[in-house]
């Protein structure tokens, strides 16, 4: 199908996706889908982790359904894999559906269901009473500016209670607060473009303090010597964002070398909240460290009509 044809179907697709979110994520083939973007992945992590160093342990933060991340390739080149996920249930159908040898799934710890910023799922489903019931936006910064300072990862690294050689964590800074945007998204229409603004703030602010707080946990999920490598989905090119039409542009800019001179220029338009704040954070928070892996980039195709500039960094600690 040419990039026109795709183009007109966009309405349709739209529609669909709108209607049944989830079905559609269900049905789309990510594997096959995410292919080159999984290579990129283990691509860099070969190239700056593997080649270089002689690290035995690995745990992936947020490894999901485990569709960007081969399986296959970690077991090889690490002695112990453990994957973490607030969804559980989740990780274990992405490994099944990887068919590793029994060696190499005698390799793999699955670790229980936990959040990594220690949020209660009540915290989610007061907020989307409060947005379904409209309540007043004083009421609802409140709530959010309460969670925010009550965020912690100290919970979650007790639970871990263990430092590894190696961290990686790919596109999780934006998801740490996902459910907020779902709820709010919802009910948005209940809401004033004024309203929405002031919600719209508490929520960056949110994001903000629990990207920074991620970062601070992986540090310390990793011994001295040890590597935190981190991905980060930084800018969204999507009809939603109204930014699909600046792709094009923008990989010609990304083929000329000439990027980082306008990244400033597509981040307004596009950042994606939590990663945006995540990579700044990291950069920022762990400038001194010694040794820092140069950044790598690929266009990451999510859906159709819907992909990522997604950037990747990393440290030794
Ligand atoms: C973008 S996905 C990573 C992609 C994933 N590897 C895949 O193939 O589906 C981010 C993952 O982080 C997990 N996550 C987000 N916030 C979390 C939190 N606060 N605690 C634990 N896991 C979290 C999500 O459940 C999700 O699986």
């Amino acid at each position: 199908m040419s990039q026109n044809d795709k183009l007109n179907n966009l309405e349709y697709k739209l529609m669909q996706f709108e209607k049944n979110v989830d079905a559609f994520k269900d049905n789309n083939d990510f594997w096959t889908n995410w292919e080159n973007f999984r290579n990129f992945i283990t691509h860099v992590i070969n190239k700056h982790i593997v080649n270089e160093y002689d690290f035995k342990t690995l745990a992936i933060w947020g490894a999901g359904r485990c569709k960007d991340i081969d399986l296959s390739f970690f077991c090889e080149n690490f002695e112990e894999v453990n994957l973490f996920d607030i969804k559980r249930n989740d990780v274990i159908e992405g490994v099944k559906a990887q068919n590793l040898s029994q060696k190499q799934l005698d390799k793999i710890k699955i670790h229980e269901s936990f959040d990594f910023l220690d949020v209660e799922d009540i915290f989610y489903i007061e907020l989307k009473d409060m947005f379904k019931n409209k309540s007043s936006v004083k009421s609802i910064t409140k709530f959010i500016r309460k969670q925010a300072n009550k965020v912690n990862i100290q919970t979650s690294l007790s639970k871990v209670n263990k430092q590894f050689d190696v961290s990686i964590s790919l596109g999780v800074h934006s998801q740490l607060f996902s459910d907020v945007k779902h709820s709010f998204d919802e009910y948005l229409n209940l809401y004033n473009d004024e309203d929405v603004s002031k919600i719209g703030a508490e929520n960056r602010y949110l994001h903000k303090i629990g990207a920074s707080l991620y970062n601070q946990f992986l540090y310390n999920t990793v011994r001295d010597g040890g590597a935190i490598f981190v991905g980060f989905d930084l800018i969204e090119f999507s009809p939603y964002r109204g930014t699909l039409e600046l792709l094009d542009h923008f990989k010609i800019l990304m083929a000329k070398g000439e990027i980082f001179e306008h990244l400033d220029s597509f981040l307004k338009l596009g950042a994606v909240l939590g990663a945006y704040d995540g990579y700044y954070d990291f950069t920022k928070s762990f400038k001194d460290e010694a040794i820092k892996f140069p950044t790598n980039f690929a266009i990451w195709d999510y859906f159709d009509f819907h992909s990522y500039f997604f950037m990747t960094t990393g440290i030794i600690k």
